[in-house]
């Protein structure tokens, strides 16, 4: 297998706040192939977000490598950056709030391209057409404004706009979640479309993972600004190694895969920490049922486990084996548990 397309290396971004640096992603590494979809699912402020805008460089990095066809991209200069600025794009969750409503269709879509000092008027004229056919559009309408489409035909707009320039990866920041069910399942089709055609990677960011399920190839997993579990997709579903992973299957209830739900931690200790100042050690262990004392004390590398995937957890081993459905006793040792009918 060649090189990968994009290969983030100890990826450190942090926002400067009042109360001092919150680390908003804390040391990640991830790879994506060309014509992958990688899907980033975790709860809100995991650090999702954040993470695409410092690989599309909306964000600067505090430490830590993200290349590019091998091409390190954190200490260029703007100027050096534009060619990987448009292979790089990112679409939005939302689609009402990332089209200027003074602008027409065609000029939004067209802009890309009047940065970058590309074409003709006509030559633009003619991609705006053929991009707005490509996205399920048609080229008429290209005269009119935002405020006369849909929910779902502004998301197609917008993806529109991220394709003019040729990207090989867009970062999808939710980019379904503001949309009817009905309308989702068109959006997500035209992006695996695209993908088949034009063989496009994708990150795709998402809290659902029944959206997830459909179109990821793997599935990284963030809680606190960490990777606490990666692995490819049937794996992922078939064998959730990570008491984190598995708290988000039982809290999707489209999700068959795990069968009947599990019965861990009722809700007691179910806040999020703070990513300013998250829990020693394992940052799950103020919500996980399999905490032990080591958990407190040191920190879970993130380390193959069978031919499941990676896992950042200490007691991995004693969940993996035999089947999934255990929880633990008061003395720590991992039990079968009851099971929701
Ligand atoms: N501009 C910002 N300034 C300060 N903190 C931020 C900023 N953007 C995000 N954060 C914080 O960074 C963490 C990660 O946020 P984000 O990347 O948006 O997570 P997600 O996309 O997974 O919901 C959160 O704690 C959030 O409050
Ligand atoms: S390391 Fe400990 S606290 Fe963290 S997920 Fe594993 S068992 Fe739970
Ligand atoms: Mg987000």
């Amino acid at each position: 297998m060649g090189a990968p397309l994009l290969s983030c290396k100890d990826v450190v971004v942090e926002y400067k706040t009042r109360r001092g640096a919150l680390r908003a992603v804390d040391t990640v590494s991830l790879d994506i192939r060309e014509g992958e979809t990688v899907a980033l699912v975790g709860e809100s402020g995991s650090g999702k977000s954040t993470l695409g805008k410092a690989i599309v460089g909306l964000e600067p990095i505090r430490s830590g490598s993200i290349k590019l066809n091998g091409t390190e991209l954190g200490g260029l200069s703007r100027r050096a950056m534009r060619p990987y600025r448009q292979a790089l794009q990112m679409v939005f969750q939302d689609p009402f709030g990332s089209l200027n409503p003074r602008l027409s269709i065609g000029r939004i879509i067209e802009e890309p391209m009047l940065v970058h000092r590309i074409g003709t008027a006509e030559e633009r004229r003619r991609r705006v057409a053929e991009l707005l056919e490509r996205v399920g559009l048609s080229a008429e309408m290209m005269t009119r404004y935002p405020h006369e489409f849909s929910g779902g035909q502004r998301q197609r707009i917008v993806i529109a706009r991220a394709l003019t320039l040729n990207p090989k990866l867009i970062i999808c920041d939710e980019p379904v979640s503001a949309l009817d069910v009905s309308v989702q399942a068109q959006v997500l089709n035209l992006l695996a479309d695209l993908q088949r055609d034009l063989g496009l990677s994708y990150l795709f960011v998402s809290h659902d993972l029944s959206v997830v399920r459909h179109i990821a190839h793997r599935v990284v997993v963030m809680y606190l600004g960490k990777f606490v579990s990666t692995g490819e997709r049937a794996n992922f579903w078939d064998s959730p190694i990570h008491p984190y992973t598995r708290r988000l299957l039982e809290s999707t209830p489209s999700v068959d895969a795990v069968g009947a739900p599990l019965v861990i931690g009722a809700g007691d200790n179910d806040e999020i920490p703070s990513a300013m100042n998250p829990p020693s050690g394992c940052r799950f262990r103020t919500r996980c049922d399999f905490a032990a004392d080591i958990c407190a004390q040191s920190e879970p590398a993130l380390r193959p486990v069978g031919a499941y995937g990676m896992s950042a957890c200490h007691r991995v081993e004693t969940l993996a084996s035999g089947a999934v459905r255990y929880g633990a006793d008061e003395n720590e040792n991992i039990v079968p548990i009851r099971t929701v009918a």
